[in-house]
């Protein structure tokens, strides 16, 4: 990973100032009262100074200020604005020093830092009774049910816990003088979270309910709520059910204190809270009818009056009321009197019941009604932990709220005040080893310089509570158990006996002039930490007996009433063996509670009490003082100014912020020690911030940690950011390269494939090309197996050629594709078959003029081709119908020849017969006879049938001669004619006069008629040029041109 060193230390610097301009920013005028932490003040170990902090603050209704992170709380007795749920949405996740101090801050703090450092913590809440412990331990279960994921199942679980607490007060808080909801019991309430952070569950331990006052309240005192509750709210059928009155003041339990009525109470709303509360904690119907049955029942004992009979014992003066606890408790009324009234005794084997006086019977009524109501407190609170219990057995983490009663001093202190105080003197000692003396002696262990903070440490009042063998406890204890004629007194000489010396305890007989003044003969005092009290003996003993007769236990186990059942078991420990004193039941719990406390981190609120009046704005210095005294909230101070307020070991502060310097992430080879040296160089710790110890690293100020945390919430996101891009792209990678590697194999494959096919193909053109050679060296040889294939491909192949380059006309008769030998004969067939296909083509095409005209033609051709010399320059020359038209022949000579219908026509050169002078003449042709004419003369009829023969020259002269038969001499003889048109006159005449074998193609000369017996001749011949002439031998001699054949 990539760090930016400079940036993380600039932007902690930053931070810092950041954290503490914003602390400034966000303070209001009102915040800015006094200092919001006193690590701050000036004048630390003056508690002048501090008290002015408190008292400023307070008039403010600041209520909250911080000792470092202890919080120092003082009770405004007034409803402020600070508990709304925007409040609790601004202290969500927000640094501890960020904002005013608030309990909601610790509360997320420590919600925070379990969730971080996954570890057990607990809050402890102290001070003096009425302080405001049971309201700040409210504040933080609302906080966490409000700030927790929340999912329907948690938000049952979440309702549970919060309404736990209304029915817990219920049963456990009174009014008393110095509150008036005071608890009367110590609640250790656990809360568990899921690794989210999601409350899943909870458990509630229960610490000494103050039994006595079931029975017995001082003035302006008032029993547990649930009794005035039942009375003022219960409905009107639920009273009559249990024989109730609607009148407090009927019932003797509840008048003692002659104070029912409270203007700060509401009984009747508060009873509607509590059924609703037992409805979501799961109290069933008749869980509830049984429970109401026992607070009625004993709000009935009380009122059971007894007076004596005859001979001093006591009867039960209203049977009523004694019905209707027996009605109530499920128990014959029979059995119910006789519990009352007889004890029940042991003597060898026979068991004998011995009559109660009035006094011992109001005592064993009074011991009865203390049993029954504190074990159904005991039930109470187990049911609530089985409605709270969570059944997931994966691992929790807790935030435990110990709000146990306060430091208490009344004018008169009982045996209660002693098990209270004794409590806090303990809870004391815890604090002390946790905070004070644990810290001086960690600074020493880690080797750390460092100045004693002197405090008071009380293990000394311990222990004179409850030493073995020599603590009051222990003294109690043996005055309780030995056998003879013990009594309070007896208890107080022994403890002058015993502990007469010690400097916390004094008598009246042990005290000077002065102490005796303060002291009565029965008294006893210690001076507790938080100061002195002076504790009256009498009921000592009886109240750590807590004495519940036999007979009365029995009594019980005949209960129907399932509650009753339940905490009266008939199974119970044989009553011979003496169960253990009230105190030493507290003092075990005690240690158990220490036990559970040590194994957690602690925090703590400490509330103090401004006045004694229970008023607004009312802050007594005197009071303020005492508590600010015995809280022991100076020495804290000093040991937080003196001290460090956070440290860990080298190894968990390495594993947290290793992530915030390269040299450390991902892991650090070196020892953790150094690894935080490398750290802190790299987030740029002041040298003033931090020192380093033999195993931990201390830092002086929450800010800079906080600075630190902030850093590595920042580089968490950027670090789970980075593993997840890292993660994804590892995962794309991986399914790249395994898209590759599946791409390679398809690829290799068809390669493969394409390979083989190639191989395949070679083979066979191999083969093909062998057996095409082979063909082709046996091609002439007959067809075998070797050059079937070849020949057929050259059969084929001369085939498909030939196809192409057919010859377009029957003309271009060369251009036939040259046969192979193997095909010659084939080729020639088909050649002809082509050329007459050819022939019929045109043929088919040709019109019928042009069909008469090629006939004519064919005709010339086969008189003359190859013949005549000049006859291949006719070819070309279309023939014409006639080449004189009519209008051309003598009207005359038309006349005369017409009836022969004239069927050509042609100029022509005659030549004399007698000295071939040559004249211009017109032959016309007609059906019957050759005509030539003159002009108008017709000149010479030629019959066809006297038409002898027609002789031409081989050579390329146009001359004919007309052979005639000639019987007459008169008869002009033969026509010696030159006509242009030769070949297409001889044609007309060979077809007209079906002539064509008369027509002859002569050599040399020609003989001709003249007349019958005189011949002439006409020579050809070739020559230079054309020439006609007559020659010397009287011949025509006829020279013409040799014409090149075409
Ligand atoms: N934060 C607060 N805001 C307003 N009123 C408060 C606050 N804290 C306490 N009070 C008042 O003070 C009274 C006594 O407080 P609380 O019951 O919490 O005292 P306590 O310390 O639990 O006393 P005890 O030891 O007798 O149980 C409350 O009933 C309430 O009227
Ligand atoms: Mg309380």
């Amino acid at each position: 990973m990539t760090h930016r060193p400079l940036e993380v230390q600039e932007s902690l610097e930053e931070r810092c100032n950041r954290i503490l301009r914003n602390m400034e920013a966000s303070l209001t005028a009102r915040d800015r009262v006094g200092i919001q932490d006193f690590v701050l003040l000036d004048a630390y170990t003056s508690e002048s100074a501090f008290l002015d902090n408190l008292r400023k603050r307070f008039h403010e209704n600041l209520i909250y200020t911080y000792i470092g992170t202890l919080l120092v709380s003082v009770n405004p007795y007034k409803d402020l604005d600070i508990y709304s749920k925007k409040q609790m949405d601004t202290y969500m996740g927000v640094n501890f020093f960020e904002l005013p101090p608030h309990i909601y801050a610790l509360a997320d703090n420590v919600f925070r830092t379990m969730l971080s450092e996954f570890n057990n913590h607990f809050i402890l809440i102290s001070g003096e009774s009425g302080a405001g412990k049971t309201e700040a331990s409210k504040k933080i279960l609302q906080f966490y049910a409000v700030s927790c994921p929340s999912t329907r199942l948690l938000n049952n679980v979440r309702d549970r816990l919060l309404l736990s607490n209304p029915v817990l007060e219920a049963f456990g808080n009174a009014k008393t003088l110095k509150n008036d909801n005071s608890s009367r019991f110590g609640k250790y309430m656990d809360i568990e979270f899921d690794h989210r952070g999601g409350a899943v569950g909870g458990h509630i331990l229960s610490y000494l309910l103050e039994k006595s006052r079931v029975v017995h309240q001082n003035h302006g005192e008032r029993n547990f709520h649930i009794f005035y509750q039942l009375v003022e709210g219960g409905e009107e059928e639920l009273l009559r059910w249990l024989g109730l009155e609607r009148n407090c003041k009927n019932y003797r339990y509840l008048v003692q204190g002659d104070c029912a009525k409270v203007s700060s109470i509401n009984d009747k709303s508060d009873w509607r809270t509590v059924r609703k509360a037992l409805s979501v904690i799961d109290f069933s119907e008749s869980d509830t009818e049984h429970l109401f049955g026992i607070i009625a029942s004993v709000l009935h004992l009380g009122n059971l009056k007894f007076e004596a009979d005859a001979r001093g014992y006591a009867t039960v003066k209203n049977n009523q009321e004694m019905q209707w606890v027996s009605k109530l408790l499920g128990i014959p009324g029979q059995v119910l009197q006789q519990g009352l009234t007889h004890r029940k005794i042991e003597a060898k084997t026979e068991e004998v019941f011995s009559p109660f006086s009035v006094e011992h019977a109001v005592y064993a009524r009074d011991a009865l009604a203390k049993a029954i109501y504190g074990r159904t407190f005991n039930w109470l609170v187990n049911k609530i932990n089985e409605s709270l219990a969570n059944q997931d057995s994966s691992r929790k983490t807790v935030i435990g709220l110990l709000d146990i009663y306060g430091f208490e001093v009344f004018s008169v202190n009982s045996f209660e005040q002693f098990c209270i105080n004794y409590c806090n003197e303990k809870l004391q000692q815890l604090f002390i080893q946790l905070t004070l003396k644990s810290e001086q002696e960690e600074y020493e262990l880690e080797g750390i310089e460092w100045e004693p903070v002197p405090y008071f440490n009380n293990k000394i009042i311990c222990d004179l509570v409850e030493e073995k063998f020599r603590g009051i406890i222990s003294l109690l204890d043996e005055e309780c158990l030995r056998p003879g004629e013990a009594t309070d007194l007896t208890f107080l000489e022994k403890m002058e006996e015993k502990i007469g010396g010690h400097p916390h305890f004094v008598t009246h007989k042990l005290g000077d002039k002065n102490t005796r003044k303060t002291l009565e003969r029965g008294d006893f005092r210690l001076l507790h930490y938080a100061g002195e009290v002076t504790y009256c003996v009498v009921g000592f003993l009886d109240k750590n007996n807590d004495l519940l007769y036999r007979s009365g236990k029995e009594v019980m186990q005949h209960s129907k009433n399932g509650i009753i059942k339940h905490c009266f078991p008939s199974s119970e420990p044989d009553t011979k063996k003496r169960p253990e004193t009230v105190v030493t039941q507290f003092k075990n719990s005690l240690v158990g509670l220490t036990e559970i406390l040590m194994s957690k981190e602690p925090w703590y609120v400490r509330c103090i009490k401004p006045n004694e009046a229970k008023q607004p704005a009312r802050f007594d210095d005197v009071l303020v003082r005492h508590q600010v005294k015995y809280l022991g909230l100076m020495e804290h101070l000093r040991v937080r100014r003196a001290g460090f307020a956070y440290r860990r070991k080298y190894e968990i502060f390495l594993q947290r912020y290793k992530a915030l310097c390269p040299d450390t992430w991902p892991n650090w080879k070196g020892t953790p020690a150094e690894g935080v040296r490398c750290l802190i160089k790299h987030l740029g710790y002041k040298t003033d911030e931090y020192k380093f110890g033999r195993t931990k690293i201390f830092i002086r100020h929450p800010r800079t940690l906080f600075a630190t945390e902030d850093a590595f919430q920042v580089c968490k996101h950027q670090l789970a950011t980075r593993i997840q891009a890292k993660y994804k792209g590892w995962r794309v990678k991986e399914g790249y390269l395994k898209q590759k590697e599946a791409a390679t194999k398809i690829e290799n494959c068809w390669r493969g494939l394409l390979a083989r096919k190639e191989r395949e193909r070679r083979a066979w053109a191999v083969k093909v090309i062998k057996r095409f050679i082979k063909g082709f060296m046996t091609r002439n040889q007959p067809a075998c197996v070797d050059n079937s294939e070849y020949l057929a491909y050259v059969r084929q192949n001369y085939l498909t050629r030939l196809k192409e380059i057919l010859p377009k006309t029957v003309l271009e008769t060369d251009s036939w594709l040259t046969p192979p030998p193997i095909l010659k004969e084939a080729s020639q067939l088909l050649q002809n078959i082509y050329t007459r296909y050819l022939v019929r083509q045109y043929v088919r095409e040709i019109a019928p003029e042009r069909k008469s005209q090629l006939l004519l033609k064919a005709q010339t051709s086969s008189m003359f081709k190859g013949k005549k010399e000049n006859y291949p320059f006719s070819v070309y020359r279309p023939f014409v119908d006639t080449r004189i038209a009519l209008e051309d022949i003598n009207l005359k000579v038309l006349q005369t020849v017409q009836q022969e219908h004239i069927k050509y026509s042609v100029p022509v050169v005659k030549y004399d017969r007698n000295g071939f002078r040559p004249r211009l003449r017109q032959l016309i042709f007609t059906q019957e006879a050759a005509y030539l004419v003159e002009e108008t003369k017709i000149k010479q009829r030629i019959d066809y049938a006297s038409l002898k023969g027609v002789s031409v020259s081989n050579l390329s002269d146009n001359f004919l001669i007309l052979h005639v038969i000639c019987d007459d001499i008169k008869q002009k003889g033969d026509l010696v004619l030159q006509c242009d048109y030769l070949f297409e006159a001889l044609t007309k005449l060979s077809v007209i006069a079906d002539k064509q074998s008369c027509i002859k193609v002569v050599q040399g000369s020609v003989r001709f008629d003249i007349q019958p017996g005189r011949e002439g001749f006409v020579d050809f011949k070739s020559g230079q040029e054309s020439m006609v002439y007559r020659a010397k031998n009287g011949h025509l001699m006829v020279e013409s041109t040799r014409m090149k054949s075409r």
